[in-house]
């Protein structure tokens, strides 16, 4: 106990074997650590996560008309369909008024015959689709109401009028 050699030879192993013990510490804590980051920084790699999204990835995306996504279309689904689509004018003319009126039977007023329909359109719209939608018992002949289709709207009529009236002046 009093040999200064002894003392000074227990305090170099004493600090030899601590200094490695906390160098092991250090490199297991180091190792762990460097784990640790890895893992973390691979989270924020756009491969890992692009990895990650196609593992999630639903089994198929809904694509409705009209709405854009950004996924790649699996499944088209197309929406309902209107449940009666709205006619044009031309189109409603050429289905439910061109019998009569195309070439001009039993006293219809022909499309594009002017002088007969100079007076029909000086009486103004307002009169013109009146008779087009309740019908017409006139001088020359009889328009049933809507022309015989009366599952057509309003506006549809009054759109193959107008259709009727650009063709005829
Ligand atoms: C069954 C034959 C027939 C059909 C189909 C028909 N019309 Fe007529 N339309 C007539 C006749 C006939 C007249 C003339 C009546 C009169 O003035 O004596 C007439 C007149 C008209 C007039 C003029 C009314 C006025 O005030 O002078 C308009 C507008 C008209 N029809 C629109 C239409 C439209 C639009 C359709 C189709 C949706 C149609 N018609 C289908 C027979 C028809």
């Amino acid at each position: 106990m009093g040999d200064p050699d002894q003392n000074s030879v227990n305090w170099s192993t004493l600090i030899t074997v601590a200094a490695i013990s906390i160098a092991a510490a250090l490199f297991v804590l180091l190792g762990v650590v460097g784990e640790l980051n890895r893992s973390g920084s691979n989270r924020d790699d756009p491969e890992f996560q692009a990895a990650v999204l196609e593992n999630i990835r639903p089994y198929g995306w809904v694509a409705i008309t009209g709405q854009s996504i950004e996924e790649e279309v699996v499944i088209e689904v197309a929406t309902a369909e209107p449940a009666a689509e709205v006619m044009s004018g031309p189109q409603v003319y050429n289905t439910a008024c061109i019998a009569c009126h195309g070439t001009g039977i039993a006293g219809a007023p022909a499309t594009g015959d002017v002088a007969a329909w100079v007076p029909r359109i000086a009486q103004g719209s307002a009169l013109l689709n009146e008779h087009a939608l309740q019908g017409l018992q006139g001088d020359t002949g009889y328009m049933p109401p809507k022309g015989g289709r009366v599952d057509l709207s309003d506006e549809e009529i009054i759109a193959a009028v107008e259709y009727i009236v650009l063709k005829s002046q």
